[in-house]
Parts: C-alpha cells; sequence; structure tokens
C-alpha cells in the first residue's frame, strides 16, 4: 500500500514563540479536521525540534522531520546535526538533497548518497528530493537528469532499504516562484520516476514507493495535484506556514 504523505517544510523561518504557535495549530487542526488516510510530517528549523517534539503524540498522524542531516554520525563537523542525535530526539523523517541545499551548500549526488545511508542506517526515513533547473526543462534531458539523481543517491541501497525512502519531485522552477507545474507536467515525471524505480527494483516496489510532489503547492492547486495517479502527497513549503492552508493541503489529500 502507497502511503499518503504531506510534508511541510519552513525552511529558516519562524521564531521560537511563532512556531509553537504554528506547531499547536497545526496539530489541532489536523486532529479535529482531517479523516483521510494520510501523514502529516512537520519539518521546522532544527532548533526547534526537540519543543515541536512536545506537541507531536509518537504514533498519531502527525510525524516530525528535520531539514537535513550530516552524513557522519558524530565527530568534528561544527555547526552539524547527525543522524543519530535526529533519531535520539524522536524524529522520524529527514528530507535529504533539498534544491537549495544542494545549489547553496554545494551538495552533491554522492554526498546525498552517503546521508541517505546514515539517515536509513538511523532509523529515519529520508524526503529524498530530487529536480530539474528551468534551463534543463526547456532546452535539455531534465527526465535524464532526475533519473541520474535517483540513480547516484538512491540504487546503491538494496531493495529491502529502498522500500523505505521517500521521494520528493521538486522542480527548481517551481518552488517558491508561483510557478507550480501542471498536474500533468507533475504526473508525467512523477510516471518516469517510478518507470526508473522498476527498471531496478520491480515493479512491486516501484508501485509501493511514495512520490510527492514540491514546489508552490498550495490549497488552491493542491487537490488537482494529488489527483493524478503517480503522486502521493507533497512537500510544501511557502503554503506550510500558514496553519489553515498547510491544514486545508493536508485535506486535499483523498
Ligand atoms: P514552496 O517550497 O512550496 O514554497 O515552493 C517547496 C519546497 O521547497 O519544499
Amino acid at each position: 500500500m502507497r502511503k499518503k504523505i504531506v510534508a511541510g517544510n519552513w525552511k529558516m523561518n519562524k521564531t521560537l514563540e511563532e512556531a509553537k504557535a504554528l506547531l499547536s495549530e497545526v496539530v489541532n487542526m489536523v486532529k479535529d479536521e482531517v479523516t483521510g488516510d494520510v501523514t502529516v510530517v512537520l519539518c521546522p528549523p532544527a532548533l526547534y525540534l526537540t519543543t515541536s517534539r512536545q506537541y507531536i503524540t509518537a504514533g498519531g498522524r502527525v510525524a516530525l522531520g528535520a531539514q537535513n542531516c550530516h552524513e557522519k554520525a558524530s565527530g568534528a563537523y561544527t555547526g552539524e546535526i547527525s543522524a543519530p542525535m535526529l533519531q535520539s530526539i524522536g524524529v522520524e523523517y529527514v528530507i535529504l538533497g533539498h534544491s537549495e541545499r544542494r545549489q547553496y551548500f554545494g551538495e552533491t549526488n554522492a554526498q546525498l548518497a552517503d546521508k541517505v545511508n546514515s539517515a536509513l542506517e538511523n532509523g529515519l526515513t529520508p524526503i529524498f528530493c530530487c529536480g530539474e533547473s528551468r534551463e534543463l526543462r526547456e532546452n535539455g534531458d531534465y527526465i535524464g537528469f532526475v533519473k541520474d539523481q535517483l540513480t547516484d543517491s538512491l540504487f546503491h541501497l538494496s531493495a529491502e532499504t529502498f522500500a523505505k525512502v521517500v521521494i520528493a519531485y521538486e522542480p527548481i522552477w517551481a518552488i517558491g516562484t508561483g510557478l507550480t507545474a501542471s498536474s500533468a507536467q507533475a504526473q508525467d515525471m512523477h510516471f518516469e520516476i517510478r518507470r526508473h524505480i522498476a527498471g531496478q527494483y520491480g515493479d512491486a516496489i516501484a508501485q509501493d514507493i511514495t512520490i510527492l510532489y514540491g514546489g508552490s503547492a498550495n490549497e488552491k492547486n493542491a487537490a488537482e495535484l494529488f489527483a493524478q495517479p503517480d503522486v502521493d502527497g507533497g512537500l510544501i513549503g511557502g503554503a506550510s506556514l500558514k496553519s489553515r492552508e498547510f491544514t486545508n493541503v493536508v485535506k486535499a489529500v483523498n
């Protein structure tokens, strides 16, 4: 059974008080209003993860995610946070390979393979991001580019381990720009991603993998995006910063 997920990536936003207010609003709205079979993953800034834990009931519909982790378990890496640390405070998911990390912090496919390994070894579910630039979408082999991101960072995993990964397709040209991919563009790429996975791991695993769409998804376009057969939920940036709008996005999963 393919799991449906809506994850909120808060990025570098909110003071502590604002974060607490958003957490308690979202947790309550989700509890009161969401009936469908969907898991909600909240990814606040790392600094607030411990506090956030207190708002989230273990085993419930809402889970906690980090926005990144280091590839090593511990050591002299000033300013970094490791997968065992996240695991030790009850974090269940970690976003890896977000395009902003690739662009501003130079993360490579090879480094992301190591991060994915560390996350999985420590019981975290990676939400692995892939996606092409506008230049590639307009004049390049953007499908090949996304396939290579998956091959290089994930396809060393055994089938059993790969099956634990969540994928997020996030076209860079759609992130924070208000330019959402059309539901057909999202569906086409998700289909290609699933076919690529099937080529490596077989149909059964490909059919079970959760593939999220990210990039200017909001309460207005979410239902149409999520209705596509290969779109299993969303990774939501801007629209996750407002409790009412984010809850409406979660409710768009059917
Ligand atoms: P956006 O961000 O929804 O603000 O476009 C999505 C993301 O970067 O995960």
